[in-house]
Protein backbone atom coordinates (compact mmCIF):
# COMPACT_ATOMS: atom_id res chain seq x y z
CA UNK A 1 0.00 0.00 0.00
CA UNK A 2 1.08 3.03 -0.75
CA UNK A 3 0.34 6.18 1.24
CA UNK A 4 1.27 10.05 -0.08
CA UNK A 5 3.02 12.20 2.26
CA UNK A 6 1.50 15.08 3.75
CA UNK A 7 1.84 17.99 2.01
CA UNK A 8 4.46 20.31 3.15
CA UNK A 9 2.85 23.55 4.33
CA UNK A 10 3.32 26.46 1.69
CA UNK A 11 6.15 29.02 2.55
CA UNK A 12 4.68 32.21 2.93
CA UNK A 13 5.98 35.24 0.76
CA UNK A 14 9.21 37.21 2.52
CA UNK A 15 7.89 40.29 3.85
CA UNK A 16 10.31 42.77 4.17
CA UNK A 17 10.76 45.92 5.99
CA UNK A 18 10.48 48.08 2.86
CA UNK A 19 9.98 47.70 -0.53
CA UNK A 20 10.50 50.06 -2.84
CA UNK A 21 7.70 52.18 -4.86
CA UNK A 22 8.42 51.43 -8.31
CA UNK A 23 5.45 52.76 -11.18
CA UNK A 24 4.86 50.96 -14.17
CA UNK A 25 7.88 50.03 -16.64
CA UNK A 26 5.69 52.10 -19.37
CA UNK A 27 5.32 55.07 -17.33
CA UNK A 28 9.46 55.35 -17.79
CA UNK A 29 9.92 54.71 -21.28
CA UNK A 30 9.27 57.89 -22.40
CA UNK A 31 11.67 59.59 -20.30
CA UNK A 32 13.92 57.28 -21.35
CA UNK A 33 13.42 57.66 -25.02
CA UNK A 34 13.93 61.55 -24.09
CA UNK A 35 17.38 61.13 -22.41
CA UNK A 36 18.22 58.73 -25.70
CA UNK A 37 17.35 61.26 -28.16
CA UNK A 38 18.85 64.44 -26.54
CA UNK A 39 21.56 62.46 -25.17
CA UNK A 40 22.51 64.24 -22.09
CA UNK A 41 23.09 61.81 -19.47
CA UNK A 42 24.12 63.92 -16.39
CA UNK A 43 25.68 67.33 -15.73
CA UNK A 44 22.59 69.25 -14.79
CA UNK A 45 20.85 68.38 -17.73
CA UNK A 46 16.81 69.71 -18.44
CA UNK A 47 15.88 66.45 -15.86
CA UNK A 48 17.78 67.15 -13.18
CA UNK A 49 16.50 71.41 -13.65
CA UNK A 50 12.86 69.81 -13.88
CA UNK A 51 12.93 68.25 -10.71
CA UNK A 52 15.04 70.48 -8.21
CA UNK A 53 11.92 72.73 -9.54
CA UNK A 54 9.23 70.51 -8.95
CA UNK A 55 10.69 69.55 -5.88
CA UNK A 56 10.63 73.21 -4.22
CA UNK A 57 7.03 73.43 -5.42
CA UNK A 58 6.44 70.10 -4.21
CA UNK A 59 8.11 70.84 -1.05
CA UNK A 60 7.33 74.13 -0.41
CA UNK A 61 10.84 75.09 -0.42
CA UNK A 62 13.33 78.18 -1.92
CA UNK A 63 16.23 76.38 -3.44
CA UNK A 64 17.19 72.75 -3.32
CA UNK A 65 20.51 71.01 -5.05
CA UNK A 66 20.26 67.45 -5.97
CA UNK A 67 22.63 65.28 -5.19
CA UNK A 68 23.88 61.70 -6.25
CA UNK A 69 23.18 60.18 -2.81
CA UNK A 70 22.43 61.75 0.26
CA UNK A 71 25.64 60.96 1.91
CA UNK A 72 27.23 62.75 -0.34
CA UNK A 73 24.66 65.73 0.37
CA UNK A 74 25.50 65.92 4.19
CA UNK A 75 29.31 65.75 3.49
CA UNK A 76 28.72 68.72 1.36
CA UNK A 77 26.44 70.71 3.55
CA UNK A 78 29.23 70.75 5.83
CA UNK A 79 31.75 71.68 3.43
CA UNK A 80 29.45 74.58 2.23
CA UNK A 81 28.88 76.20 5.67
CA UNK A 82 32.47 75.44 6.34
CA UNK A 83 31.99 73.62 9.47
CA UNK A 84 34.77 72.43 11.55
CA UNK A 85 36.05 71.51 15.13
CA UNK A 86 32.69 69.54 17.24
CA UNK A 87 29.35 69.20 15.99
CA UNK A 88 26.56 68.13 18.18
CA UNK A 89 24.78 65.36 17.29
CA UNK A 90 22.37 62.27 18.27
CA UNK A 91 23.64 58.54 18.63
CA UNK A 92 20.70 57.68 17.32
CA UNK A 93 20.71 57.56 13.63
CA UNK A 94 21.66 55.53 10.34
CA UNK A 95 25.95 55.76 10.68
CA UNK A 96 25.81 58.58 7.46
CA UNK A 97 24.97 61.17 10.04
CA UNK A 98 28.45 60.83 11.81
CA UNK A 99 30.53 59.23 9.28
CA UNK A 100 29.35 62.71 7.00
CA UNK A 101 31.68 64.74 9.77
CA UNK A 102 34.10 62.15 10.17
CA UNK A 103 34.66 62.84 5.97
CA UNK A 104 35.09 66.53 7.21
CA UNK A 105 37.86 65.35 9.93
CA UNK A 106 34.79 67.16 12.37
CA UNK A 107 34.67 65.79 15.59
CA UNK A 108 31.46 64.13 16.71
CA UNK A 109 29.94 65.27 19.83
CA UNK A 110 26.75 63.02 20.75
CA UNK A 111 23.73 63.75 22.82
CA UNK A 112 21.17 62.06 24.04
CA UNK A 113 17.58 62.00 22.52
CA UNK A 114 13.99 62.44 24.06
CA UNK A 115 12.51 59.22 25.33
CA UNK A 116 9.34 60.30 23.15
CA UNK A 117 10.34 61.88 20.00
CA UNK A 118 13.76 59.72 19.94
CA UNK A 119 15.26 62.49 18.09
CA UNK A 120 18.34 64.88 19.79
CA UNK A 121 17.05 66.42 23.26
CA UNK A 122 17.40 70.02 22.90
CA UNK A 123 17.87 70.08 26.56
CA UNK A 124 21.34 68.08 26.47
CA UNK A 125 22.53 70.50 23.88
CA UNK A 126 23.90 73.25 26.24
CA UNK A 127 26.05 71.19 28.56
CA UNK A 128 28.31 69.68 25.23
CA UNK A 129 29.27 72.94 23.69
CA UNK A 130 32.82 73.82 24.09
CA UNK A 131 34.52 76.53 22.61
CA UNK A 132 35.33 74.54 19.82
CA UNK A 133 31.41 73.53 19.09
CA UNK A 134 30.48 75.16 15.53
CA UNK A 135 27.35 73.47 14.90
CA UNK A 136 24.37 71.40 15.28
CA UNK A 137 23.62 68.50 13.31
CA UNK A 138 20.21 66.58 14.57
CA UNK A 139 18.05 63.83 12.53
CA UNK A 140 14.18 64.51 11.91
CA UNK A 141 14.05 60.30 12.88
CA UNK A 142 11.47 58.50 11.24
CA UNK A 143 10.65 61.80 9.64
CA UNK A 144 9.33 62.95 12.90
CA UNK A 145 10.52 67.05 13.32
CA UNK A 146 12.89 67.26 15.80
CA UNK A 147 12.10 70.34 18.17
CA UNK A 148 13.51 73.07 15.75
CA UNK A 149 12.61 76.03 17.91
CA UNK A 150 14.78 74.97 21.19
CA UNK A 151 17.32 73.83 18.91
CA UNK A 152 17.62 77.22 16.55
CA UNK A 153 17.26 78.94 20.15
CA UNK A 154 20.78 76.94 21.30
CA UNK A 155 22.38 77.62 17.92
CA UNK A 156 21.61 81.71 18.47
CA UNK A 157 22.50 81.72 21.69
CA UNK A 158 25.93 80.36 21.19
CA UNK A 159 25.97 81.22 17.03
CA UNK A 160 26.19 77.66 15.89
CA UNK A 161 24.69 76.43 12.53
CA UNK A 162 22.01 73.81 12.37
CA UNK A 163 22.25 71.46 9.51
CA UNK A 164 19.11 69.01 9.55
CA UNK A 165 20.19 65.50 8.52
CA UNK A 166 16.21 65.27 6.79
CA UNK A 167 16.69 61.85 5.29
CA UNK A 168 13.70 60.60 6.65
CA UNK A 169 11.26 63.84 6.23
CA UNK A 170 10.32 63.77 2.64
CA UNK A 171 7.15 65.58 2.69
CA UNK A 172 6.73 66.26 6.48
CA UNK A 173 5.19 70.01 7.54
CA UNK A 174 4.94 70.95 11.13
CA UNK A 175 2.10 72.87 10.75
CA UNK A 176 -0.34 73.10 7.34
CA UNK A 177 2.17 74.68 4.83
CA UNK A 178 5.25 74.61 6.66
CA UNK A 179 7.91 72.16 5.52
CA UNK A 180 10.03 70.93 8.49
CA UNK A 181 12.95 71.44 5.58
CA UNK A 182 12.77 75.04 6.18
CA UNK A 183 14.09 74.65 9.65
CA UNK A 184 18.07 75.37 10.08
CA UNK A 185 20.38 76.70 7.66
CA UNK A 186 20.42 73.61 5.93
CA UNK A 187 18.53 70.39 5.59
CA UNK A 188 19.94 66.95 3.91
CA UNK A 189 17.11 64.48 1.97
CA UNK A 190 17.94 61.01 0.97
CA UNK A 191 16.60 59.82 -2.44
CA UNK A 192 17.90 56.00 -1.49
CA UNK A 193 15.71 53.20 -3.01
CA UNK A 194 14.46 52.65 0.80
CA UNK A 195 13.19 55.81 1.56
CA UNK A 196 9.39 57.50 1.16
CA UNK A 197 10.66 59.27 -1.78
CA UNK A 198 13.14 56.84 -4.25
CA UNK A 199 15.55 58.03 -7.27
CA UNK A 200 17.14 54.68 -7.16
CA UNK A 201 20.12 56.39 -5.34
CA UNK A 202 19.75 60.10 -4.70
CA UNK A 203 19.63 62.91 -2.47
CA UNK A 204 19.59 66.38 -1.46
CA UNK A 205 20.43 70.15 0.04
CA UNK A 206 17.64 72.75 0.49
CA UNK A 207 18.65 75.78 1.46
CA UNK A 208 17.09 79.15 1.49
CA UNK A 209 19.18 81.68 -0.87
CA UNK A 210 20.37 81.58 -3.82
CA UNK A 211 24.25 82.34 -2.81
CA UNK A 212 24.10 79.13 -0.80
CA UNK A 213 22.51 76.83 -3.38
CA UNK A 214 25.29 78.15 -5.53
CA UNK A 215 28.21 77.42 -3.62
CA UNK A 216 26.27 74.01 -3.15
CA UNK A 217 26.22 73.72 -6.84
CA UNK A 218 30.11 74.20 -7.42
CA UNK A 219 31.13 71.81 -4.79
CA UNK A 220 29.14 69.01 -6.44
CA UNK A 221 30.72 69.73 -9.65
CA UNK A 222 34.45 69.48 -8.35
CA UNK A 223 34.34 73.23 -7.33
CA UNK A 224 33.99 74.34 -11.15
CA UNK A 225 32.11 77.45 -11.44
CA UNK A 226 33.09 77.79 -15.82
CA UNK A 227 35.56 75.70 -17.75
CA UNK A 228 38.83 77.38 -16.58
CA UNK A 229 37.84 78.47 -13.25
CA UNK A 230 37.95 76.09 -9.90
CA UNK A 231 36.71 77.99 -6.32
CA UNK A 232 36.69 74.60 -3.90
CA UNK A 233 37.92 70.99 -3.80
CA UNK A 234 34.92 69.82 -4.65
CA UNK A 235 33.26 66.72 -5.71
CA UNK A 236 31.21 64.85 -7.79
CA UNK A 237 27.89 64.99 -6.33
CA UNK A 238 25.83 65.25 -9.28
CA UNK A 239 22.13 63.41 -9.45
CA UNK A 240 22.17 61.63 -13.79
CA UNK A 241 19.44 62.37 -15.54
CA UNK A 242 18.21 58.45 -15.57
CA UNK A 243 17.28 59.20 -11.43
CA UNK A 244 15.95 62.77 -12.04
CA UNK A 245 13.81 61.76 -14.55
CA UNK A 246 12.59 58.48 -12.18
CA UNK A 247 12.37 61.63 -9.78
CA UNK A 248 9.95 63.35 -11.88
CA UNK A 249 8.28 60.08 -12.38
CA UNK A 250 7.80 59.04 -8.67
CA UNK A 251 6.34 62.76 -7.82
CA UNK A 252 3.45 62.17 -9.92
CA UNK A 253 2.27 59.04 -7.21
CA UNK A 254 3.97 60.36 -4.31
CA UNK A 255 0.56 61.59 -3.03
CA UNK A 256 -0.84 58.45 -3.42
CA UNK A 257 1.92 56.61 -1.83
CA UNK A 258 1.65 58.57 1.28
CA UNK A 259 -1.67 58.05 1.64
CA UNK A 260 -1.30 54.36 1.80
CA UNK A 261 1.78 54.10 4.78
CA UNK A 262 -1.02 56.91 6.42
CA UNK A 263 -3.38 53.42 6.25
CA UNK A 264 -0.71 50.71 6.90
CA UNK A 265 0.47 53.33 10.16
CA UNK A 266 -3.24 53.32 11.36
CA UNK A 267 -4.42 49.86 10.95
CA UNK A 268 -0.99 49.01 12.87
CA UNK A 269 -1.39 51.01 15.68
CA UNK A 270 -5.33 49.69 15.95
CA UNK A 271 -4.36 46.06 16.32
CA UNK A 272 -0.93 46.49 18.37
CA UNK A 273 -3.03 48.73 20.93
CA UNK A 274 -3.99 45.82 23.08
CA UNK A 275 -1.38 44.05 23.11
CA UNK A 276 0.62 44.29 26.51
CA UNK A 277 4.46 45.20 25.99
CA UNK A 278 4.50 46.97 22.90
CA UNK A 279 3.99 50.77 22.27
CA UNK A 280 4.12 52.26 18.94
CA UNK A 281 6.46 55.43 18.50
CA UNK A 282 3.91 58.50 18.78
CA UNK A 283 4.25 60.91 15.65
CA UNK A 284 6.29 64.37 17.21
CA UNK A 285 3.28 66.47 16.51
CA UNK A 286 3.51 67.05 12.65
CA UNK A 287 0.59 68.26 10.65
CA UNK A 288 1.31 66.47 7.85
CA UNK A 289 3.71 62.77 8.40
CA UNK A 290 5.59 60.46 5.86
CA UNK A 291 4.76 57.36 8.47
CA UNK A 292 8.10 56.70 6.21
CA UNK A 293 8.62 53.61 9.35
CA UNK A 294 6.88 52.39 11.62
CA UNK A 295 8.98 51.69 14.78
CA UNK A 296 7.97 49.71 18.09
CA UNK A 297 8.89 49.50 21.31
CA UNK A 298 9.29 45.98 23.18
CA UNK A 299 8.74 46.63 26.49
CA UNK A 300 9.60 44.75 29.57
CA UNK A 301 5.90 43.49 29.70
CA UNK A 302 6.09 41.65 26.38
CA UNK A 303 6.77 37.72 27.03
CA UNK A 304 9.87 37.83 23.74
CA UNK A 305 13.05 40.20 24.25
CA UNK A 306 13.46 42.77 21.47
CA UNK A 307 16.18 40.12 19.52
CA UNK A 308 13.27 36.95 20.28
CA UNK A 309 10.79 38.74 18.59
CA UNK A 310 12.88 39.85 16.28
CA UNK A 311 14.25 36.46 15.24
CA UNK A 312 10.54 34.72 15.76
CA UNK A 313 9.15 36.77 13.30
CA UNK A 314 11.86 35.95 10.42
CA UNK A 315 11.88 32.49 10.90
CA UNK A 316 7.90 33.00 9.92
CA UNK A 317 9.51 35.10 6.37
CA UNK A 318 8.73 38.38 7.92
CA UNK A 319 11.98 40.58 7.92
CA UNK A 320 11.69 43.55 10.57
CA UNK A 321 14.97 45.94 11.06
CA UNK A 322 16.40 47.20 14.53
CA UNK A 323 16.36 50.69 12.84
CA UNK A 324 18.74 52.25 15.50
CA UNK A 325 20.74 49.11 16.77
CA UNK A 326 23.64 49.54 17.33
CA UNK A 327 23.71 53.42 18.30
CA UNK A 328 26.39 54.83 15.93
CA UNK A 329 27.94 55.68 19.01
CA UNK A 330 28.95 52.21 19.53
CA UNK A 331 30.69 51.61 16.03
CA UNK A 332 34.39 51.36 16.77
CA UNK A 333 35.49 54.54 15.00
CA UNK A 334 33.36 56.68 17.37
CA UNK A 335 33.53 54.44 20.32
CA UNK A 336 36.53 55.90 21.73
CA UNK A 337 34.78 59.45 22.31
CA UNK A 338 33.83 60.50 25.70
CA UNK A 339 30.55 61.39 24.47
CA UNK A 340 30.06 58.04 23.07
CA UNK A 341 30.28 56.50 26.87
CA UNK A 342 26.38 54.55 27.36
CA UNK A 343 26.69 56.31 30.39
CA UNK A 344 26.36 59.82 28.74
CA UNK A 345 23.73 58.12 26.60
CA UNK A 346 20.92 56.17 28.73
CA UNK A 347 17.81 57.20 26.59
CA UNK A 348 18.88 56.18 23.57
CA UNK A 349 21.19 53.09 24.89
CA UNK A 350 17.73 51.80 25.95
CA UNK A 351 15.74 52.53 22.87
CA UNK A 352 18.71 50.59 20.73
CA UNK A 353 17.76 47.91 22.84
CA UNK A 354 13.96 47.88 22.60
CA UNK A 355 13.27 48.85 18.70
CA UNK A 356 12.10 47.02 15.82
CA UNK A 357 10.54 48.79 12.43
CA UNK A 358 8.03 46.99 11.17
CA UNK A 359 7.14 46.28 7.68
CA UNK A 360 6.07 49.20 5.78
CA UNK A 361 5.47 50.35 1.90
CA UNK A 362 2.53 51.93 -0.54
CA UNK A 363 2.30 48.05 -1.65
CA UNK A 364 1.91 46.31 1.50
CA UNK A 365 -1.34 44.33 1.23
CA UNK A 366 -3.64 44.04 4.51
CA UNK A 367 -3.20 40.95 4.37
CA UNK A 368 0.58 40.59 5.20
CA UNK A 369 -0.03 43.45 7.51
CA UNK A 370 -2.17 41.25 9.27
CA UNK A 371 0.63 38.29 9.20
CA UNK A 372 3.02 40.31 10.78
CA UNK A 373 0.52 41.65 13.31
CA UNK A 374 -0.82 38.07 13.79
CA UNK A 375 2.88 36.69 14.86
CA UNK A 376 3.00 39.82 17.09
CA UNK A 377 -0.08 38.22 18.90
CA UNK A 378 0.83 34.93 19.04
CA UNK A 379 4.23 35.51 20.67
CA UNK A 380 2.24 37.73 23.09
CA UNK A 381 -0.45 34.56 23.59
CA UNK A 382 -3.42 36.65 22.21
C1 LIG B 1 19.32 59.34 8.78
C2 LIG B 1 20.05 59.06 7.51
N1 LIG B 1 21.04 59.88 7.14
C3 LIG B 1 21.72 59.68 6.01
C4 LIG B 1 21.42 58.64 5.16
C5 LIG B 1 22.25 58.44 3.95
O1 LIG B 1 21.53 58.58 2.77
P1 LIG B 1 22.00 57.82 1.44
O2 LIG B 1 21.75 56.37 1.63
O3 LIG B 1 21.12 58.43 0.38
O4 LIG B 1 23.43 58.13 1.22
C6 LIG B 1 20.38 57.77 5.50
C7 LIG B 1 19.92 56.63 4.69
O5 LIG B 1 20.32 55.96 3.94
C8 LIG B 1 19.69 57.96 6.72
O6 LIG B 1 18.72 57.12 7.09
Amino acid sequence: MTTTPPAAAPVPAPIYVTQPFLPDLAEFQPYLEQIWSNKILTNGGPFHQQLEKALCEHLGVEHIALFTNGTLALVTALQALRITGEVITTPYSFVATAHSLLWNGIKPVFVDIDPQTLNLDPRRIEAAITPQTTAILPVHCYGHPCDVDAIQKMADNYNLKVIYDAAHAFGVQTTPGTSVLRFGDLSVLSFHATKVFNTFEGGAIVCPDAKTKQRIDHLKNFGFVDEVTVVAPGINGKMSELNASFGLLQLKHIDAAMARRATIAARYRAALAEVPGIRCVGDAGEAVANHSYFPILIEPDFPLSRDALYQRLREHNIFPRRYFYPLISDFPMYRGLPSAAPGNLPVASEIARKVLCLPIYPALSDADQDRVVAQIRACAGM
